[in-house]
């Protein structure tokens, strides 16, 4: 397994009108949630993510439609497809991910623990792998 990476039930409010899935900062998900962004209109076939963050905590969502998350941690790698707007997958600081295999309409929901900081990034495989060894 994937070390602290885990998928989160959140709560669904149901009623016969459709579905309310509600997200508190650090009350449904384990960090304060200082920014939200979403990926849509992805391309058929087409792959995203390929990088690990230094700080950045981060719960995904599949707020439609589906995708797969390629986590890797340096020494184990782990799928999770996420088709569930209810379920969020958790993903701590120095896990490689790759996002793959999107449907047709698919949004992939971010809420995010920091703002963009491209510095916060890791986007070679082979400096990720290099700062995973000296942990
Ligand atoms: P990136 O995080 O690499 O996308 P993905 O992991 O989905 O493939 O971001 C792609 C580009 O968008 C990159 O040039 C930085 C920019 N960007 C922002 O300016 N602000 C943001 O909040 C995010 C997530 C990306």
């Amino acid at each position: 397994t994937i070390y602290n990476c885990s998928v989160i039930e959140l709560s669904k409010i149901h009623n016969r009108a459709g579905n309310i899935t509600p997200v508190h900062g650090n009350i449904d998900v384990p960090f304060h949630i200082e920014r939200v962004y979403y990926l849509y209109d992805v391309p058929s076939g087409e792959t995203r993510g390929g990088h690990a963050h230094k700080e950045l905590h981060q719960l995904i969502v599949a707020a439609s439609g589906s995708f797969d998350v390629v986590l890797d941690d340096g020494k184990n790698k782990r799928t999770i497809s996420l088709n569930r707007p209810n379920y969020g997958l958790y993903v701590t600081p120095y896990i490689w991910r790759e996002l793959v295999n999107f449907s047709s309409g698919a949004v992939l929901l971010v809420l995010a623990s920091m703002k963009y900081h491209e510095s916060d990034y890791i986007r070679e495989y082979s400096e990720f792998l290099n700062i995973k060894n000296e942990l």
